[in-house]
């Protein structure tokens, strides 16, 4: 057996092979192909590696986009998904690690289990300096994986939670008063989760959910009335529930909070 499992693809070619990581992810299929061609997150789920992408074509195919790293180089990065193959390349076409080329295989291992084996090729590194690269690849994208997994788990319990029909007669409910209350506080109500927030305003009650994929906005980044969706960047006012620039999207904002000798309540709006 020699031991590198791979080697370049034609005689010549300058494409080596530094490293392999590999993982079994709780995930479907579905939510793993639905995350490779979900370029907006990168950013924003993964700040941690990315700080902004302009995105020049997208489709069911993948995408091409500029990328800037946290270290603020911009890379053209191409992915191409192939369903069938259940494998999927991303190239740097462009700028800071032009040629590099990242294969991902995924083997289904059960409904809610995969296994991805991700081959990082970067031309031009010198032989010995291959191995300790790849192990950087495999550490970036084992963060990666983290956050992934954590957006992916997250999506399979929004798109597996039946809410029951909104009753019009549910009553108020206390909550509490609100210094021994932590803000957005997350509370179960007509059988719905909703936050309410704290704002110079007063109290603003919306759905808890992102309206765009399902994420939790109580780890949202508030800045006056306006909240920051932490997987994909879009943002909501919370008092009249839009998202500005996306007219498609609004969060719910059905419910009011209010004050009443010092309690805290929830319910319908005062007008209902
Ligand atoms: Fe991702």
């Amino acid at each position: 057996m020699p031991d590198r499992l791979f080697v370049p693809a034609h005689e010549g070619s300058r494409v080596d092979h530094l490293g392999t990581y590999q993982r079994v992810l709780p995930v479907s299929l579905e939510r793993m192909f639905e995350n490779t061609i979900d370029w907006e997150h990168l950013p924003w789920l993964h700040r941690s590696s990315f700080s902004a992408i302009a995105c020049e074509d997208a489709g069911p195919w993948g995408w091409r986009a500029w990328v800037k790293n946290s270290h603020g180089a911009d890379s053209l990065l191409e992915l191409r998904l192939d369903t069938r193959q259940r494998r999927w390349v991303t190239r740097t076409l462009e700028g800071a690690g032009a040629g590099a080329e990242i294969w991902t295989y995924v083997v289904e291992r059960g409904p809610q289990s995969i296994e991805v084996v991700i081959d990082f090729f970067v031309p031009g590194i010198p032989e010995a300096s291959r191995q300790k690269l790849g192990q950087t690849y495999a550490r970036i994208y084992e963060t990666l994986y983290d956050e992934d997994v954590m957006m992916m788990e997250g999506r399979h319990r929004v798109l597996n939670e039946r809410i029951p029909p909104l009753e019009k007669d549910v009553r108020p409910r206390l909550l509490g008063a609100p210094e021994t209350l932590r803000f957005p506080h997350r509370v179960g109500y007509a059988g719905r989760p909703l936050l309410i927030w704290k704002l110079k305003s007063g109290f603003h009650v919306t759905a808890a959910r992102c309206p765009h994929q399902g994420a939790e906005l109580a780890g949202a980044d508030v800045e006056g009335h306006e909240a920051t969706c932490p997987w994909h960047g879009y943002r909501f006012d919370l008092v009249s529930g839009e998202c500005p620039g996306n007219s498609t999207l609004t969060v719910a904002t059905a419910f009011s909070a209010w004050l009443e000798s010092g309690n805290l309540w929830v319910g319908w709006h005062k007008d209902h």
